[in-house]
């Protein structure tokens, strides 16, 4: 049972980045010089995943265009002579196959994800959030795949959060497993109200799904915010099938939330091959107030 497809919602409206996000995909602002979604999808890429399956919604067709080749930038860049960067842009379009569905309503999570139903099929498959951005020396997608190939069964990452942020997430509750850094999913509850849940375990937005999700997500009812959530959906996998919390190892930046974005920006830009040390230097500086 190999995962060969990851499906990566881009639908939402961005409204925690407002007004940046007026006219621009939130997926398309840049962490240092690449669009969020291109880490993802460069993710999953170095993981093995064979094909992306984008939800997609009115006004994105700029996060496909991104992915596709562009003659008309290929000509002028040829013309130019600017070999490298004719190159870089063309091994973006080459990167994986890209399919895209559309959500045509804003239903939820759970919702978008049913969207893809029929490109997905009857196999198990990955689901990235493109606010969640992981930065880590083996990518996230891949420690999950390395996991799902001794359970089979789903995975949720998760990560511990302060108490008092519980309630900004999907809770899983469960108990560790004989592996390291794994839990066996028991319950999970999509943004619980403070005091409801004592586990500090919050989703992450990297999911293995079993296909069986699907079924489920047809016929469940809104929870939380009026939407189709898939925690919901998740909780009722667990009584047919077993489900697994994958404590990731890296550091996560919700990239969709301002302050996120600016540490995200900081954190790979610290990075960066080229531009790191300056920008560490440059740091130092406006520390200490120059
Ligand atoms: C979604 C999921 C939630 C998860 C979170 C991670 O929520 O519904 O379970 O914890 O992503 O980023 P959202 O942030 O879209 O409200």
């Amino acid at each position: 049972m190999k995962v060969r497809k990851a499906v990566i919602p881009v639908a939402g409206l961005g409204t925690r980045f407002l007004p940046a996000t007026k006219s621009i995909p939130k997926e398309l602002l840049t962490i240092v010089d690449r669009p969020t979604i291109q880490y993802i999808v460069e993710e999953v890429v170095a993981s093995g995943i064979e094909q992306v399956i984008f939800v997609t919604s009115e006004g994105k067709s700029a996060i496909e265009n991104h992915f596709d080749y562009n003659f008309h930038l290929d000509a002028v860049l040829k013309e130019k002579k600017k070999v490298v960067l004719g190159e870089e842009l063309n091994n973006i379009s080459n990167l994986i196959d890209i399919v895209s569905v559309r959500q045509k309503k804003p239903l939820g999570l759970g919702h978008a994800i049913w969207t893809a139903r029929h490109v997905v099929g009857n196999e198990p498959f990955m689901v990235c959030l493109g606010d969640d951005l992981v930065l880590s020396k083996i990518p996230c997608a891949k420690q999950m795949l390395d996991l799902f190939e001794e359970v089979g069964e789903s995975i949720v990452a998760i990560q511990h959060v302060p108490q008092n942020e519980t309630f900004q997430y999907g809770i899983v509750e469960g108990e560790k497993d004989t592996r390291d850094h794994t839990f066996k999913v028991s319950r999970m509850v999509e943004k619980p109200s403070p005091g409801t849940t004592d586990s500090d375990m919050a989703i992450i937005g990297r999911y293995i799904l079993m296909p069986e999700i699907f079924a489920i997500l047809e016929t469940i009812t809104p929870g939380h915010g009026g939407e189709i959530q898939l925690t919901d959906a998740l909780l009722a996998l667990t009584k047919k099938r077993a489900m697994y919390a994958y404590e990731f190892q890296g550091i996560r930046f919700d990239a969709g939330d301002k302050m996120g974005y600016l540490k995200a920006n900081i954190a790979y830009g610290l990075r960066h091959p080229s531009l790191g040390k300056q920008l560490l230097e440059h740091l130092k500086e406006v520390v200490a107030g120059k």
